[in-house]
């Protein structure tokens, strides 16, 4: 009897939410994004990060799922650019791992990014809570309106003859289906649009994009660590890891004569998340600019889905995304030669005035192609939690 009682509550419940009783009108929305759209129930953002990963910059613990879910339609609703015709989905594109593949985005009227569109994966899982290339935003939750803000971007930037973000705000609270969204994703606190919401639901959304199901995972889950030799491996790819995870053992010239290539010190495994006191790589031009000069990029996205499942390069590399295959990574690891005037490349590449030379094989830059094409996941690229609702 009791069972049949709570049958009927839950077939009531899943009524209600879209019509009836003390729920939610969400009728706008339905027809705005179909009628299929996942409201009630919304679809579960729970992380299913394995529990090796244990670096974590959220600001408050679980994603929740209906601000993630307001968070998605946000991320590709045109609406957030001044002449609707760019969505963060635009330029962060699922299917390369929410970068782009090209070396500058397009933006609003034809304007390129100044710098290359980072992938968006694991950005919560990195030790480091500031955002961008330059690290300008200190965290994900003040980086999120900022595009929206920006004059090529999305154009709300208050600058110019562009309108500032109050009239994204006008413009949102005037389309009925936001109105019936942001109050069902914060709890019937009203519908009211403003910065600091939007914000919380981006962030939600962007937080919740993960991947973890690469054959490093499988790999890492069955030794307990990143040691060793793992079966799932082949003898290429365990000799890549160790290149990837030791450090080079120098003579007195900086040369290498034994170790690895100490990629690790800075992308740290299993996360491959920057480390937090990483200094420039000596990658010091402008994106679009060779004679351009800039020493601030000192973020990396995760090292994670550098390369896609069918095998290419996911987004054109570092900040300048001049690096189109990894073969070119490499030999700019190899022997890191930064501009005359960078004096600020990191110690573990420069010493004093001179490059540290890893002298690396040809057999020893395959490997380490081999090793990273194992970060590679397959999930993030189709998962529908992350896809455009339009
Ligand atoms: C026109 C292209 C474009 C659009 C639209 C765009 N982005 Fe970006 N995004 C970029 C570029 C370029 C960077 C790197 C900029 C830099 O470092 O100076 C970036 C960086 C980021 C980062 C930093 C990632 C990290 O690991 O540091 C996040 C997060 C992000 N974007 C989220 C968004 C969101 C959310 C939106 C929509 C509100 C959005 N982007 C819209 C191009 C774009
Ligand atoms: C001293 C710290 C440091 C070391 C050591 C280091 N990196 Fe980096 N790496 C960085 C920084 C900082 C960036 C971002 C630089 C930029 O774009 O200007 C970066 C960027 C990258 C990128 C581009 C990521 C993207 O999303 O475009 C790749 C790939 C990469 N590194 C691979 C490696 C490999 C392979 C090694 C070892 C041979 C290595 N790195 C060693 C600091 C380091």
């Amino acid at each position: 009897m009791k069972r049949y009682a709570f049958i009927l509550g839950i077939l009531l419940l899943a009524a209600c939410g879209r019509t009836g009783e003390g729920a939610y009108e969400l009728d706008a929305a339905y027809t705005y994004l179909g009628a299929d759209f996942p409201l009630e129930p919304p679809l579960d953002y729970s992380s299913t990060a394995p529990d090796y990963i244990t670096r974590d910059n959220r600001l408050d613990g679980d994603v929740d799922n209906r601000k993630a879910t307001l968070g998605r339609v946000l991320f590709y609703d045109k609406q957030l650019s001044l002449n609707n015709s760019i969505a963060c989905g635009s330029c962060h594109i699922q299917a390369h791992a929410f970068g782009d593949s090209s070396q500058q985005s397009v933006g609003l009227d034809g304007g390129l990014t100044s710098r290359q569109s980072m992938r968006l994966v694991n950005t919560r899982f990195a030790a480091l809570p500031a955002m961008f290339w330059d690290r300008r935003a200190i965290n994900l939750r003040n980086q999120v309106t900022q595009p929206i803000e920006d004059h090529i971007e999305m154009g709300f930037s208050g600058m110019g003859d562009q309108p500032g973000l109050d009239s994204l705000l006008a413009k949102l609270q005037g389309l009925q289906y936001y109105s019936e969204l942001f109050d069902w994703a914060f709890e019937r606190e009203g519908t009211t649009i403003n910065k600091q919401r939007i914000a919380q639901a981006l962030e939600h959304f962007v937080s919740s994009i993960e991947s973890f199901d690469s054959r490093f995972d499988e790999g890492y889950a069955a030794a307990g660590d990143i040691q060793g030799s793992y079966s799932n491996f082949t003898p290429a790819e365990n000799r890549g890891k160790f290149l990837f995870r030791a450090p080079p053992q120098l003579d007195n010239q900086n040369v290498r004569t034994s170790g690895g290539a100490g990629c690790a010190g800075c992308h740290r495994p299993p996360e491959f998340d920057i480390d937090p006191m990483s200094g420039n790589n000596g990658v010091d031009k402008e994106a679009g600019n060779p004679a351009g000069f800039d020493t601030t990029n000192t973020r990396s996205p995760s090292l994670r889905d550098i390369f896609g499942p069918d095998g290419s390069v996911n987004t054109p590399m570092m900040h300048t995304g001049n690096f189109l295959e990894f073969t070119t990574i490499v030999e700019h690891y190899n022997e890191v030669i930064p501009d005359v005037n960078n004096r600020t490349v990191d110690g573990r590449l420069v010493r004093g005035l001179t490059s540290v030379k890893l002298e690396l094989t040809s057999t020893e830059r395959a490997d380490l192609e081999a090793f990273i094409r194992t970060l590679t996941g397959s999930n993030m690229y189709s998962d529908e939690r992350w896809s455009t609702p339009f």
